[in-house]
Protein backbone atom coordinates (compact mmCIF):
# COMPACT_ATOMS: atom_id res chain seq x y z
CA UNK A 1 0.00 0.00 0.00
CA UNK A 2 1.09 3.21 -1.02
CA UNK A 3 0.40 6.16 1.56
CA UNK A 4 1.08 9.15 -0.98
CA UNK A 5 0.00 9.13 -4.60
CA UNK A 6 1.68 8.62 -7.69
CA UNK A 7 0.83 10.82 -10.58
CA UNK A 8 1.53 9.78 -14.65
CA UNK A 9 1.75 11.98 -17.49
CA UNK A 10 2.60 11.33 -20.94
CA UNK A 11 2.31 12.23 -24.23
CA UNK A 12 4.14 13.23 -27.29
CA UNK A 13 7.36 15.79 -26.94
CA UNK A 14 6.47 19.32 -26.65
CA UNK A 15 2.93 18.89 -24.74
CA UNK A 16 4.77 20.58 -22.25
CA UNK A 17 5.08 17.83 -19.60
CA UNK A 18 8.27 19.14 -18.11
CA UNK A 19 6.81 22.31 -17.26
CA UNK A 20 4.02 20.95 -16.12
CA UNK A 21 5.63 17.88 -14.41
CA UNK A 22 7.68 20.53 -12.62
CA UNK A 23 5.47 22.69 -11.50
CA UNK A 24 3.29 20.22 -10.33
CA UNK A 25 5.78 18.37 -8.23
CA UNK A 26 6.73 21.63 -6.53
CA UNK A 27 3.57 22.51 -6.07
CA UNK A 28 2.76 19.23 -4.47
CA UNK A 29 5.32 18.76 -2.55
CA UNK A 30 6.19 15.32 -4.33
CA UNK A 31 9.58 13.97 -6.67
CA UNK A 32 9.63 14.60 -10.25
CA UNK A 33 10.55 11.56 -12.39
CA UNK A 34 11.82 12.07 -16.22
CA UNK A 35 11.51 8.21 -17.46
CA UNK A 36 12.46 10.28 -20.69
CA UNK A 37 16.23 11.05 -19.34
CA UNK A 38 16.63 7.72 -17.95
CA UNK A 39 16.29 6.52 -22.25
CA UNK A 40 18.76 9.36 -22.81
CA UNK A 41 20.94 8.04 -20.70
CA UNK A 42 21.19 4.44 -21.65
CA UNK A 43 21.52 6.73 -25.34
CA UNK A 44 24.46 8.21 -24.28
CA UNK A 45 25.69 5.48 -22.01
CA UNK A 46 26.19 3.38 -25.56
CA UNK A 47 27.59 5.89 -27.67
CA UNK A 48 30.37 5.96 -24.88
CA UNK A 49 30.76 2.30 -24.64
CA UNK A 50 30.90 1.59 -28.22
CA UNK A 51 27.79 0.08 -28.03
CA UNK A 52 25.85 0.14 -31.02
CA UNK A 53 22.20 1.94 -30.67
CA UNK A 54 20.37 -2.15 -32.75
CA UNK A 55 22.28 -4.13 -30.34
CA UNK A 56 19.60 -5.08 -28.13
CA UNK A 57 21.03 -8.11 -25.66
CA UNK A 58 23.94 -5.57 -24.60
CA UNK A 59 21.51 -2.49 -24.57
CA UNK A 60 19.10 -4.37 -22.23
CA UNK A 61 22.24 -5.07 -19.95
CA UNK A 62 23.41 -1.84 -19.54
CA UNK A 63 20.23 -0.59 -18.88
CA UNK A 64 19.46 -2.77 -15.95
CA UNK A 65 23.51 -2.09 -14.69
CA UNK A 66 24.22 1.57 -15.76
CA UNK A 67 24.93 3.61 -12.76
CA UNK A 68 21.89 6.19 -12.99
CA UNK A 69 20.89 8.95 -10.06
CA UNK A 70 18.58 11.78 -10.19
CA UNK A 71 20.37 14.37 -7.68
CA UNK A 72 20.33 18.34 -7.32
CA UNK A 73 22.61 20.04 -9.46
CA UNK A 74 22.47 23.63 -9.90
CA UNK A 75 19.93 24.00 -8.05
CA UNK A 76 17.44 22.00 -10.32
CA UNK A 77 17.15 18.27 -10.18
CA UNK A 78 20.62 16.86 -12.64
CA UNK A 79 20.95 13.58 -13.90
CA UNK A 80 24.41 11.70 -13.03
CA UNK A 81 25.87 8.84 -14.81
CA UNK A 82 28.97 7.06 -12.96
CA UNK A 83 29.63 10.54 -10.74
CA UNK A 84 28.92 12.73 -13.66
CA UNK A 85 26.68 15.35 -14.30
CA UNK A 86 24.80 14.38 -17.63
CA UNK A 87 22.02 16.94 -17.58
CA UNK A 88 23.24 18.73 -20.31
CA UNK A 89 25.25 15.63 -22.63
CA UNK A 90 21.82 13.89 -22.77
CA UNK A 91 20.13 16.84 -24.18
CA UNK A 92 21.57 17.08 -27.75
CA UNK A 93 19.59 16.18 -31.28
CA UNK A 94 21.79 12.99 -31.52
CA UNK A 95 20.88 11.91 -28.34
CA UNK A 96 17.17 12.11 -29.08
CA UNK A 97 17.21 9.99 -32.03
CA UNK A 98 19.10 7.68 -29.61
CA UNK A 99 16.75 7.86 -26.69
CA UNK A 100 13.73 7.54 -29.31
CA UNK A 101 16.14 4.17 -31.26
CA UNK A 102 17.21 2.70 -27.86
CA UNK A 103 13.54 2.99 -26.19
CA UNK A 104 12.56 0.64 -29.09
CA UNK A 105 13.92 -2.37 -27.53
CA UNK A 106 11.76 -5.06 -25.01
CA UNK A 107 14.97 -5.37 -22.91
CA UNK A 108 15.83 -1.91 -22.58
CA UNK A 109 12.59 -0.93 -21.58
CA UNK A 110 11.91 -3.81 -19.35
CA UNK A 111 15.01 -2.62 -17.47
CA UNK A 112 14.31 0.44 -17.30
CA UNK A 113 10.55 -0.18 -16.04
CA UNK A 114 12.15 -2.16 -13.13
CA UNK A 115 13.86 0.93 -12.43
CA UNK A 116 10.98 3.37 -12.55
CA UNK A 117 8.75 1.16 -10.55
CA UNK A 118 11.25 0.81 -7.62
CA UNK A 119 12.18 4.86 -7.86
CA UNK A 120 8.19 5.45 -7.42
CA UNK A 121 7.15 2.46 -5.27
CA UNK A 122 6.69 4.60 -2.30
CA UNK A 123 4.57 6.86 -4.27
CA UNK A 124 4.57 10.62 -3.44
CA UNK A 125 6.37 11.20 -7.05
CA UNK A 126 4.99 12.62 -10.35
CA UNK A 127 6.54 10.50 -13.10
CA UNK A 128 6.31 11.72 -17.06
CA UNK A 129 7.29 9.54 -19.90
CA UNK A 130 5.24 7.70 -22.57
CA UNK A 131 4.25 4.52 -21.13
CA UNK A 132 4.15 6.01 -17.16
CA UNK A 133 0.63 5.45 -16.83
CA UNK A 134 -0.01 2.65 -19.25
CA UNK A 135 3.27 0.21 -18.14
CA UNK A 136 5.44 1.64 -15.55
CA UNK A 137 2.15 2.19 -12.91
CA UNK A 138 -1.32 1.71 -14.23
CA UNK A 139 -2.87 1.46 -10.52
CA UNK A 140 -1.51 5.49 -10.42
CA UNK A 141 -4.36 7.46 -8.54
CA UNK A 142 -3.83 9.89 -11.24
CA UNK A 143 -3.06 9.54 -14.94
CA UNK A 144 -2.99 12.23 -17.56
CA UNK A 145 -2.65 12.71 -21.36
CA UNK A 146 -0.67 15.95 -21.83
CA UNK A 147 -1.15 16.60 -25.73
CA UNK A 148 -0.81 19.83 -28.28
CA UNK A 149 -1.05 20.37 -32.02
CA UNK A 150 2.29 19.70 -33.58
CA UNK A 151 2.85 23.25 -34.71
CA UNK A 152 2.26 24.75 -31.28
CA UNK A 153 4.77 21.82 -29.88
CA UNK A 154 7.51 22.25 -32.48
CA UNK A 155 7.21 26.63 -31.53
CA UNK A 156 7.38 26.06 -27.86
CA UNK A 157 11.01 23.81 -28.50
CA UNK A 158 11.46 26.49 -31.25
CA UNK A 159 11.35 29.32 -28.74
CA UNK A 160 13.73 27.36 -26.14
CA UNK A 161 16.89 28.46 -28.48
CA UNK A 162 18.19 31.61 -28.75
CA UNK A 163 16.93 33.78 -32.00
CA UNK A 164 19.64 33.38 -34.86
CA UNK A 165 21.00 30.78 -32.61
CA UNK A 166 19.29 27.45 -33.03
CA UNK A 167 17.78 25.60 -35.70
CA UNK A 168 15.07 26.80 -38.23
CA UNK A 169 11.12 26.19 -37.49
CA UNK A 170 10.99 24.07 -40.61
CA UNK A 171 13.61 21.49 -38.52
CA UNK A 172 12.34 21.63 -35.72
CA UNK A 173 9.28 20.92 -36.80
CA UNK A 174 10.50 17.96 -38.30
CA UNK A 175 12.64 17.11 -35.05
CA UNK A 176 9.27 16.70 -33.22
CA UNK A 177 7.43 15.19 -35.47
CA UNK A 178 9.78 12.40 -36.29
CA UNK A 179 10.09 10.75 -32.81
CA UNK A 180 6.92 11.00 -32.23
CA UNK A 181 6.05 8.82 -35.16
CA UNK A 182 8.60 6.28 -33.56
CA UNK A 183 7.14 6.08 -30.73
CA UNK A 184 3.87 5.95 -31.52
CA UNK A 185 4.14 3.28 -33.99
CA UNK A 186 6.66 0.83 -31.86
CA UNK A 187 5.43 -2.47 -31.39
CA UNK A 188 6.04 -2.29 -27.74
CA UNK A 189 5.13 0.32 -25.57
CA UNK A 190 4.09 2.58 -28.07
CA UNK A 191 2.80 5.91 -26.94
CA UNK A 192 -1.00 5.99 -26.27
CA UNK A 193 -3.59 7.16 -23.58
CA UNK A 194 -3.70 4.97 -20.51
CA UNK A 195 -7.29 3.62 -19.48
CA UNK A 196 -8.41 6.14 -17.36
CA UNK A 197 -6.76 8.66 -18.26
CA UNK A 198 -7.52 12.70 -18.02
CA UNK A 199 -6.81 13.70 -21.50
CA UNK A 200 -5.61 17.72 -21.72
CA UNK A 201 -5.05 19.49 -25.12
CA UNK A 202 -2.69 22.37 -24.10
CA UNK A 203 -2.76 23.97 -27.24
CA UNK A 204 -4.82 27.15 -26.43
CA UNK A 205 -4.10 26.76 -21.96
CA UNK A 206 -1.25 28.59 -19.97
CA UNK A 207 0.92 26.03 -17.37
CA UNK A 208 -0.94 27.72 -14.79
CA UNK A 209 -4.56 26.41 -16.39
CA UNK A 210 -3.15 22.90 -17.11
CA UNK A 211 -2.35 22.72 -13.47
CA UNK A 212 -5.60 24.05 -12.18
CA UNK A 213 -7.18 21.32 -14.22
CA UNK A 214 -4.45 18.51 -12.81
CA UNK A 215 -4.79 20.13 -9.33
CA UNK A 216 -8.71 19.17 -9.61
CA UNK A 217 -7.81 15.25 -9.97
CA UNK A 218 -5.90 14.87 -8.01
CA UNK A 219 -6.55 13.11 -4.73
CA UNK A 220 -5.89 15.41 -2.04
CA UNK A 221 -4.43 18.05 -3.58
CA UNK A 222 -7.32 19.71 -4.15
CA UNK A 223 -7.15 23.12 -6.16
O1 LIG B 1 10.64 12.81 -23.25
P1 LIG B 1 11.96 12.68 -23.96
O2 LIG B 1 12.02 13.45 -25.25
O3 LIG B 1 13.12 13.00 -23.08
O4 LIG B 1 12.07 11.13 -24.33
C1 LIG B 1 13.17 10.64 -25.05
C2 LIG B 1 12.76 9.39 -25.86
O5 LIG B 1 12.49 8.31 -24.97
C3 LIG B 1 11.53 9.58 -26.75
O6 LIG B 1 11.80 9.10 -28.06
C4 LIG B 1 10.48 8.70 -26.13
C5 LIG B 1 11.23 7.72 -25.28
N1 LIG B 1 10.52 7.46 -24.04
C6 LIG B 1 9.84 6.26 -23.92
O7 LIG B 1 9.82 5.47 -24.87
N2 LIG B 1 9.20 5.96 -22.77
C7 LIG B 1 9.19 6.83 -21.74
N3 LIG B 1 8.54 6.50 -20.62
C8 LIG B 1 9.87 8.07 -21.85
C9 LIG B 1 10.52 8.35 -23.03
Amino acid sequence: MRIRPVITIDGPSGAGKTTVSRRLAERTGMVRLDTGAMYRACALAARRAGIPWTDAPRLGELAARMDLSFREARGAQGLFLAGEDISDAIRTPEMSLGASEVSAHPAVREALVARQRELGRDGGVVLEGRDTGTVVFPDAEAKFFLDAAAAVRALRRYREHRPGNGPSFEEVLKDVLRPDVQDSTRKHSPLKMADGAIYIDSTTLTVEEVLERMLRRIPGAGS
